[in-house]
């Protein structure tokens, strides 16, 4: 595990549970999630379709309210979205201004920040835009851009945002296979980088492998957290190298045989 976790419960759900609705259409998404998120780790969440990660995901962020049950961040009750915690969302084309260059995409997360002036944003958001390889595109506008890269500019706003928590919401699903690799290997160089605490809610196997110290795996709806697997592999991780190291094929074949309801 990375040397940089060392606080038992940063970021803590305890007994959360979610209901929508009433009566008869009355939806339990969440069971009673228990989740202990460590400082500077990179956590996955994993489960079936419709178990509930987003809603889960949602009331970490505070964006939601839980039914039952308490989220605490550094010790404070989140009732609505901590500073510090910042979501990324997985419909990367809908949460982009159109209206506004790449550059002022960017600088729209950092010009709030305390003692920020706009030309110190801008000059911030450049050097994420390098970062994520789009520094010649800064005076584009989104839909001049490919899927990837419009993605790219949601994690450069993201991190722009320097949040000690990043909570990321299948950020790569929509995106091409091999632009996902890229992605990959991109995020885990920027959180080994900054350090901040990464939270990942994933359908897939081995994105969770390969980004995570630790894995939740949720059951089907309403949700509990029924396994949390340590992944263990060494940093940094190599996209050609990692998947062939005996632990790797052990994980995925532990956490495929979970998701498919084949596990012992
Ligand atoms: N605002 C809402 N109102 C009513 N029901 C909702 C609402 N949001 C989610 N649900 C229900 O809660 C359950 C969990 O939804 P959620 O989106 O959290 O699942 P998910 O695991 O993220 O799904 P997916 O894998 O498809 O992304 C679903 O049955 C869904 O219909
Ligand atoms: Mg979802």
């Amino acid at each position: 595990m990375d040397a940089r976790v060392n606080s038992p419960a940063y970021l803590a759900l305890s007994g959360v549970g979610k209901t929508f609705g009433s009566g008869a259409g009355q939806t339990e998404a969440l069971g009673e999630i228990e989740l202990a998120v460590r400082e500077g780790e990179f956590l996955a969440i994993v489960g079936p379709s419709g178990c509930g990660k987003s809603t889960l995901l949602q009331i970490a962020a505070g964006l939601a309210q839980a039914t039952r049950g308490t989220v605490q961040f550094h010790g404070e009750e989140v009732t609505a979205p901590p500073p510090g915690i910042v979501y990324l969302f997985q419909q990367y084309g809908r949460s982009l201004f159109p209206w506004r260059t790449v550059l002022d995409n960017v600088a729209f997360a950092v010009e709030h920040l305390p003692g920020m002036s706009r030309a110190k944003a801008r000059a911030s958001s450049r050097l994420y835009l390098d970062m994520v390889g789009l520094g010649d595109f800064a005076g584009h506008y989104p839909a001049q851009l490919s899927g990837g890269m419009q993605q790219r500019v949601t994690i450069a706003r993201a991190l722009a945002a320097q949040p000690r928590v990043l909570l990321m919401d299948e950020p790569f699903s929509s995106v091409d296979a091999l632009t996902r690799l890229e992605l990959h290997a991109l995020v885990q160089d920027l959180w080994r980088k900054h350090g901040f605490t990464a939270v990942l809610v994933t359908h897939d196997a081995d994105e969770a492998i390969f980004l995570a110290d630790r894995i939740a795996v949720l059951s089907a709806r309403p949700a509990r957290v029924v396994r949390m697997l340590e992944t263990g592999l060494p940093r940094p991780r190599d996209r050609l190298e990692t998947p062939l190291m005996p632990r790797y094929l052990e994980l995925r074949h532990e956490l495929l045989a979970m998701l498919l309801g084949k596990a012992p």
